[in-house]
């Protein structure tokens, strides 16, 4: 989608369609008032009739409106004035991409983002622009790779919308509008980007693709990339790694991903992303139900890498490093049993009573891997555990930290991104279940507060710098009839970044 930033009166836009909001009950926004006058009172004649109050998402399109030069407006709910916040106006956003979709419109001027809406609280027109780009690429996203009649899946979900618009009410404020744009693009591109790879089913998406997907983008944004192969994982000792890798037919990789923005001497922030391809459970195989599902195990590489797009894209002045270890987790007879027991990188030793917990034996490898960056910071994303979904549903991301400050730059960061995370405890009795009599720790607790134990697991491999994980297993996918990957939480690990740089709010 292409999008662009105007100024203007809604009046003189030659267009197919000029989106408009109206408040709850029944109150133009001022826009929307430009075209009542222009208009002889032709909306607040159809308000009055009772077509729309205003509630948040509600939509009404008008055809021919006199005085105007558009085919069509667009009436959008934005709710009450006085509770017009971010949740509200991405409410709203939504709503009309998803009208403009169903016309056959395939361009849009929106006047959502023009600032006399601002309300005491309400957000800015810097983050409306941004977040409503994000919100039309969202909203507008397709996989349709596998299909073999491309035109018509998109027509039954009717993808027209080409061409947005963002109205800015005064001109000097292009030059912000335009930088704010340029994030949102950048964004959604890293969102839409980590969809993709999610979405790729796991005969495609193996962890060899996963590392040529790295490689390509270094190439493309002149980074460095390094990958490591099983033998190279076996000189340095991540035991932990292999021990999920023997399974599979499908060699593991783990790929050093570094995007340099600023001077070398700057300690990077390290990413660290969990790469299964597939869960299968291995010899602690999972059932039946939603197998598929888990080709959607890699999502937390697949959004660290399309972070680091985003970040590399915009070339902001950060060192980011990305470590991904990447790996099938299958059974065979080559495949780690119950009761085995591995050492890790970090040279502790794990009795693996569970194969189905793979994902922090990957993990921990990385963890002890990225003290040798000398990281500012560390946060690592993963679909780690089913028992994060239980605790927090589908809406916010497990958060857990070594470090308040990270873990409220976090908080803030997904809700500025609309991205949320809920912080969980990290208290050492938690791990406690985690104690073996064979080795130094085994890799499951109980049941009880399961991704809880799984962060006191990490927790052990993670003490030397400030660290945040990051338990994406509710939030990396829809499932039902809408199955998809969802992107995040690639918009809140943009945001942390662009608010440690100052580059949030531009002047
Ligand atoms: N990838 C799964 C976690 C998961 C399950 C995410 C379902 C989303 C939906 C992870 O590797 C796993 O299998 N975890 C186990 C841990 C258990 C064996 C301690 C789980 O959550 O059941
Ligand atoms: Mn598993
Ligand atoms: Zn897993």
């Amino acid at each position: 989608m292409e999008f662009s930033i105007k100024s203007g009166s809604p009046d003189k836009q030659r267009n197919a369609c000029v989106v408009v909001g109206i408040f709850e009950p029944r109150k133009l926004s001022l826009p929307a008032e430009l075209i009542d006058n222009v208009s002889g009172g032709y909306i607040s004649d159809i308000l009055r009739r009772g077509d729309m109050e205003g509630e948040v998402g509600s939509t009404l399109t008008l055809y021919n409106v006199p005085g105007t030069l558009c085919d069509r407006v667009l009436l959008v709910g934005l709710g009450k004035e006085k509770e017009y916040r971010e949740a509200e106006f991405c409410n709203a956003m939504r709503a009309s991409i998803q009208t403009l979709n169903a016309l056959d419109v395939s361009e849009a001027v929106f006047f959502l983002t023009e600032s006399s809406i601002r309300q005491r609280f309400g957000p800015n027109s810097i983050w409306r622009i941004r977040q409503g780009a994000l919100i039309a690429t969202e909203v507008s996203y397709r996989f349709d790779h596998y299909k073999s009649n491309k035109e018509k899946s998109r027509k039954r979900a009717s993808r027209k919308l080409e061409k947005l618009t963002f109205i800015v009410e005064r001109r000097n404020e292009l030059a912000a509008a335009e930088a704010a744009l340029a994030q949102g693009k950048a964004i959604a591109e890293g969102i839409s980007f980590a969809r993709d790879l999610g979405n790729q089913p796991a005969n495609v998406c193996t962890p060899e693709y996963l590392a040529d997907t790295a490689q390509r983008m270094a190439t493309e944004f002149k980074l460095n990339c390094e990958i490591l192969g099983r033998h190279e994982m076996e000189e340095l000792g991540m035991h932990a790694l292999l021990a999920v890798a023997k399974g599979s037919r499908q060699e593991p990789r783990f790929i050093v991903l570094d995007y340099q923005g600023a001077e070398s001497s700057k300690a990077p922030l390290v990413l660290i992303g969990k790469g299964v391809t597939f869960d299968s459970g291995g010899i602690s195989l999972k059932p039946a139900a939603k197998m598929d599902e888990m080709k959607y195990d890699m999502c937390g590489a697949a959004a660290v890498l399309g972070t680091l797009r985003a970040i590399a894209r915009l070339r902001l002045p950060i060192n980011l490093v990305a470590l991904i270890p990447a790996s099938e987790n299958l059974p065979g007879g080559n495949a780690t049993r119950p009761g085995d027991i591995v050492t890790s990188l970090s040279g502790q030793s794990i009795e693996i009573l569970n194969t189905d917990a793979e994902g922090r034996l990957l993990l921990c490898d990385a963890l002890t891997y990225a003290e040798r960056l000398n990281p500012g910071a560390v946060i690592d994303v993963a679909t780690l555990t089913g028992a994060c979904v239980v605790a927090l549903g589908r809406l916010a991301s497990g958060l857990f930290a070594n470090d308040n400050a990270l873990a409220k730059e976090l908080l803030q960061a997904g809700k500025s991104a609309q991205d949320r995370v809920w912080q969980l405890p990290l208290w050492e009795e938690y791990g406690e279940g985690l104690k073996s009599n064979f080795a130094d720790m085994a890799n499951v607790g109980g049941r009880e507060g399961g991704a809880i134990t799984a962060a006191c697991f990490l927790s052990q491999f993670s003490r030397n710098y400030p660290w945040a994980h990051l338990d994406i297993a509710g939030t990396a996918w829809k499932s039902g009839t809408r199955k998809s990957a969802t992107g995040r939480p690639v918009a809140l690990l943009c945001h942390l970044i662009l608010q440690r740089l100052k580059q949030l709010e531009i002047p």
